[in-house]
């Protein structure tokens, strides 16, 4: 099997989480490239929850190793925690966990100007964690990463520049007080004692694998429509979430890596602002979120839902090269009469078969549907595509003829059980 990448196809929370679970037995590196702890990964195994954020979901099957890529932003704390809640649960990470020594460091200031820049210039809708905030500093050249906070030198020297401009931030903008060196030293110290043996060049260690015929997943986080270049931007998070960032974000070329997997949510959802042109009016938006239980698994916050549109995930498909695609939670729509699929865009009179890049056209438009009737019958239980209800069968049909993209895996419940193949 290809080393290949899994990601979602259109604003996140597509439910990755459980098919990176299904595609891990198959290989021996799950790997993140890109995100932080703005990720909420959920797996459910023989009826226990788990949610990740920060560490990939492999870890939870034992002998897989499991990486964090430099292009990924790591809050030690956040990590921490993660590695408590795991060891309480009989999962160990000690071997198995790697993070790349290049991978930056979120701090303190970085949570809090994310906090004060939502409150008081342009909402996005952030989680935050301070994500955007670190990575501006990776891209101005001023970060802190892993390696830094093995040095006590370097990491002194790039803390002092750091909080000499964060506190002038803090407080000549936002009238907030700044942090204290000392502190965050002590503190930052302390992890990168509990974390050192976990940091290395996971760029080596990964070509190194694939040299050894190891297989490697890598797990995309957020979604496509929120990849900094190629989504809703700004109302994006601070990253490549597309395929390409699985090179960039783990020193992997793309020759060596074989396969795109989009996961498609059967309708889709999106949490934060930004435009959303299939979004449901209020009784169908609580019917579904109710149903489909869509509150953000890292802030709880309700998620926004709608039809499926048919244009973003085109766009997915084009950005990501997306070869198969997976369709999760067909089941939520079981209780609808009819189901609607947004074919194209219409704005000021133009029809838009492909996504428009142009905010303002995705602001303004009005989605052109096509309305297919519903199955009305319960698919929870269903076991195979042919089992499937006829127009449920129909539906996946017409997605993946709008799609002209091979729909490989459907699922119609959290369990593991709850998934089958299309040739079924
Ligand atoms: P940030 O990533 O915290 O900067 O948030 C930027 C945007 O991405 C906001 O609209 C968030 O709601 C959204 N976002 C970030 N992470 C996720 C995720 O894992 N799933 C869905 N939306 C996300």
């Amino acid at each position: 099997m290809a080393n290949m990448v899994i990601l979602g196809a259109q604003w996140g929370d597509e439910g990755k989480g459980k098919v990176i679970d299904i595609f891990t037995r198959k290989v021996d590196f799950v790997v993140r490239y890109q995100g932080g702890n703005n990720a909420g990964h959920t797996v459910v195994i023989d009826d226990a929850e788990f949610i990740l954020h920060l560490i990939p979901s492999g870890i939870l099957h034992e002998r897989k190793i499991c990486v964090i890529g430099n292009g990924v932003v790591v809050d030690p704390k956040a990590l921490l925690e993660e590695i408590k809640m795991l060891r309480s649960r009989n999962i160990g990470v000690d071997g198995r966990l790697m993070i790349s020594e290049n991978a930056h460091v979120i701090f303190p200031y970085h949570r809090k100007l994310d906090e004060l820049k939502e409150q008081k210039l342009k909402k996005i809708g952030t989680t935050k964690k301070g994500i955007g905030p670190c990575y501006a500093d990776k891209v101005a050249r001023s970060g802190i990463r892993m390696a830094d906070l093995l040095d006590d030198a370097v990491l002194k020297e790039k803390l002092l520049a750091n909080l000499d401009e964060k506190n002038a931030i803090l407080g000549k903008i936002y009238g907030a007080p700044g942090f204290s060196f000392d502190e965050l030293y002590d503190e930052y110290k302390g992890y990168a004692r509990e974390i050192k043996k976990y940091i290395c060049d996971t760029a080596v260690l990964l070509n190194d694998a694939i040299k050894k015929n190891k297989r490697i997943l890598f797990e995309g986080a957020q979604g496509t429509l929120l990849d900094v270049d190629h989504g809703t931007y700004p109302f994006v998070t601070s990253s490549n979430s597309t395929a390409g960032g699985a090179s960039t974000g783990t020193g992997v070329g793309p020759t060596k890596i074989g396969k795109v997997v989009g996961v498609v949510k059967a309708y889709t959802t999106r949490v934060g602002e930004g435009p959303f042109p299939t979004e449901f009016g209020k009784d169908l938006m609580q019917k579904i979120r109710q149903k489909g239980k869509e509150f953000g698994a890292t802030t709880g916050r309700p998620r926004r839902c709608g039809w499926f549109d048919s244009v973003i995930v085109k766009h997915s498909i084009m950005v990501n090269g997306i070869d198969e695609i997976v369709v999760t939670k067909l089941d939520v729509l079981d209780d609808l009469d009819s189901i609607k699929i947004c074919t194209a865009y219409r704005f000021e009179g133009k029809v838009y078969n492909d996504f428009p890049t142009n905010g303002r056209v995705l602001a303004g438009c009005e989605p052109v549907y096509e309305e297919l009737p519903g199955w009305k019958e319960d698919t929870t239980k269903v076991t195979s595509y042919l089992k499937l209800p006829r127009n449920a069968k129909n539906y996946l049909k017409r997605m993946q003829a709008l799609l002209k993209t091979k729909i490989v895996l459907i699922s119609v419940g959290c369990d593991r059980k709850q998934t089958f193949s299309k040739d079924s």
